[in-house]
Formats: C-alpha cells, sequence, structure tokens
C-alpha cells in the first residue's frame, strides 16, 4: 500500500516537474523523456508540451504553422512527427538548437516555400520528409551542417529549379527522393560530391535538359530514376550519356521524349555531334 502510492506520488510530482501534459494528449514517460500523442485530436495551434518531451506525435491535427522554437521549449526532442496539418509557415527559427534532433516528418502539408537557415545545424538528423507540401522555392543554405543526414524527400512540391547549392553540404545523404516536381533542367554541378548517395529518384519531373557535370562524385549510386521525363536526346544529352555509359552500374530509366532508352543511343550517332 505504501509502495503504492510513494509511486503514484513520484509519478504525479514527475510530470509536475516537467509541464503538462495537454489534457487532450496522452503523455508516458520513458527513460528518454516524455513520449506525446496528440494524434487526430483536431488541434489547430502547436500544443504546450512537456519540457522534458522527446517523441511528439501530433499527425492529422489542423495546425497551421510552426511558430515556436521546438528544441529551446524541448531540449530533449528527438522525433517530430507533424505530418498531415494544414502548416503553411515554418518560422525561420523553429529548429534552432536541435543537436539530437533524428526525425522530423511534415510531409503532407501546405508549406510554400523554405527559408535560408531553417534546417541547419541538426548534427544527430537522419531522417527529413517535406514531401507532398506546396513548395516551389528552396532559398540558397537551407540546409546546413546536417552531417548525418541519410533519407530527404521532397517530392510532390512545386519546385521547378534547383538551386546548385542546395545538397551541397549532405555529406552522408544517401537516399535523396524529389520525385513529381516540376524540374525542366538539371544544372551544373547540382549533383556532385555525395559520397554516400545510393538513390537519387527525379522521376515525374519536366526534365528536358541535363547539362554538363549535372553529376559528379557519386561514388555509391546505384540507381538513379529519372522515368516521366521528357528528356531531349539531341547532341545535347551526350555528356550525360557518356558519364552514364561509363557507369554501367548504375540502373538507370532514362528515356528519350521519342521513346529510346539513353542507355541505348548509338555512340556513333552521338559522337558525331562533336559537342565538346
Ligand atoms: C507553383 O509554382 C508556380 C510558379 O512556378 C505558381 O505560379 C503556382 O501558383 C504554384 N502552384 C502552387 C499550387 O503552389
Ligand atoms: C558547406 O560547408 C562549408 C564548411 O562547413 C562552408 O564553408 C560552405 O559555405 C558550405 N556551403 C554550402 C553551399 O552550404
Ligand atoms: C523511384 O522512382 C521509380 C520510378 O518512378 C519508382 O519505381 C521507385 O519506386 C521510386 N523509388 C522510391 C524509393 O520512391
Ligand atoms: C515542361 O517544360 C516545358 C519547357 O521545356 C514547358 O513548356 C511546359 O509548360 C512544362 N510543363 C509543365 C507541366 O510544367
Ligand atoms: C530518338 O532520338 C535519338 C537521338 O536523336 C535517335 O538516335 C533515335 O533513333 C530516336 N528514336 C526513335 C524511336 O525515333
Amino acid at each position: 500500500m505504501e509502495i503504492g502510492f510513494l509511486v503514484i506520488f513520484v509519478v504525479i510530482s514527475t510530470s509536475l516537474v516537467n509541464g503538462s501534459c495537454p489534457s487532450v494528449c496522452s503523455c508516458s514517460s520513458t527513460t528518454q523523456g516524455s513520449d506525446v500523442n496528440c494524434n487526430s485530436r483536431s488541434l489547430l495551434h502547436f500544443p504546450d508540451l512537456p519540457i522534458n518531451t522527446y517523441y511528439i506525435d501530433l499527425r492529422y491535427n489542423s495546425i497551421t504553422e510552426i511558430d515556436v522554437q521546438l528544441c529551446k521549449d524541448m531540449p530533449k526532442l528527438k522525433h517530430l512527427f507533424v505530418n498531415d496539418n494544414q502548416i503553411s509557415v515554418v518560422q525561420v527559427n523553429a529548429f534552432e538548437d536541435c543537436e539530437i534532433m533524428d526525425t522530423i516528418y511534415l510531409q503532407y502539408n501546405k508549406i510554400r516555400s523554405i527559408e535560408s537557415f531553417t534546417f541547419i545545424n541538426m548534427p544527430k538528423l537522419i531522417k527529413l520528409y517535406i514531401d507532398n507540401n506546396e513548395i516551389s522555392t528552396i532559398e540558397p543554405y537551407s540546409f546546413m551542417n546536417l552531417p548525418n543526414l541519410l533519407n530527404m524527400d521532397l517530392s510532390g512540391n512545386n519546385m521547378s529549379h534547383i538551386d546548385e547549392t542546395m545538397f551541397r553540404n549532405l555529406t552522408s545523404l544517401s537516399l535523396l527522393l524529389f520525385k513529381n516536381n516540376k524540374i525542366q533542367s538539371l544544372e551544373t554541378n547540382t549533383f556532385i560530391n555525395m559520397v554516400h548517395l545510393s538513390e537519387l529518384n527525379l522521376s515525374g519531373n519536366n526534365i528536358s535538359h541535363i547539362e554538363e557535370h549535372a553529376f559528379g562524385n557519386l561514388p555509391s549510386l546505384a540507381a538513379l530514376h529519372l522515368t516521366g521525363n521528357p528528356l531531349n536526346c539531341d547532341c545535347s544529352i551526350f555528356s550525360f550519356w557518356t558519364w552514364l555509359i561509363e557507369r554501367a552500374s548504375i540502373g538507370t530509366s532514362a528515356i528519350c521524349s521519342n521513346g529510346t532508352l539513353v542507355i541505348s543511343l548509338e555512340s556513333a550517332a552521338l559522337e558525331t555531334c562533336n559537342c565538346k
């Protein structure tokens, strides 16, 4: 009896010390901190949560913006699931001081742009999913100092241009999904020096032109998906074709707008191009 009372007392006092769980949510204590479940609670705003929160499930609500400094308020935060909301604005300092953040799920929202320095200085971040939003602008230096980022998904947005610095410092990136956007051309030095990149998916864009050296130093690349792009296979495809046939191990589905596989283009025809 006394021990039971003591346990209840300790649980209550711990939750008081650490701030309170919103009444509509359920929170449980773990060795890593509070695990907060506010899934499908019709929330319109980001709620105040216990300061020791390490895991937040806010999926399927109607939150319209991230207007808090998540890790200043919750320094133990590791896993954030806010996908399937109505978020149109992510405040630029939302992820400041997120030293141990591991996972960010922001997919299926209404984000229209990403400001410079929004996703920076997260040394432990492994997964960043921002797919299926309405992003048409990603400013330079939006993704910086994310040395352990492995998986990133920007598919299903409204991007028509990839800035050549966009992926520049993502040294651990292994899977990059950029499907179903509106990219028309891949510029020089866009996908370079990503030594761990193993899969790059650009299918379902509107890519007709690939500049020389758009791809370079991708020693781990095993799959490059380019289906659903109207590649123009005139002489301008020559440098991409050369890069591709020198790397027979890269499975690719790149198809010219006239239906011919890029890898099956005739070398004789392309070499007479005399381009570069
Ligand atoms: C997509 O971007 C274009 C400009 O590139 C803009 O005109 C259009 O409104 C955007 N659509 C959505 C759904 O955001
Ligand atoms: C990449 O990181 C280096 C050093 O960490 C920095 O000087 C450079 O500006 C960064 N470049 C981009 C495009 O983020
Ligand atoms: C990449 O794109 C291809 C072709 O559209 C698709 O079959 C494949 O499942 C995609 N991979 C991922 C990981 O989304
Ligand atoms: C695809 O790109 C071409 C230019 O190469 C442009 O004329 C066309 O409007 C684009 N289509 C879409 C659906 O964005
Ligand atoms: C498609 O275009 C390429 C390059 O111009 C050409 O070599 C090939 O024969 C064409 N294929 C078809 C089916 O017309």
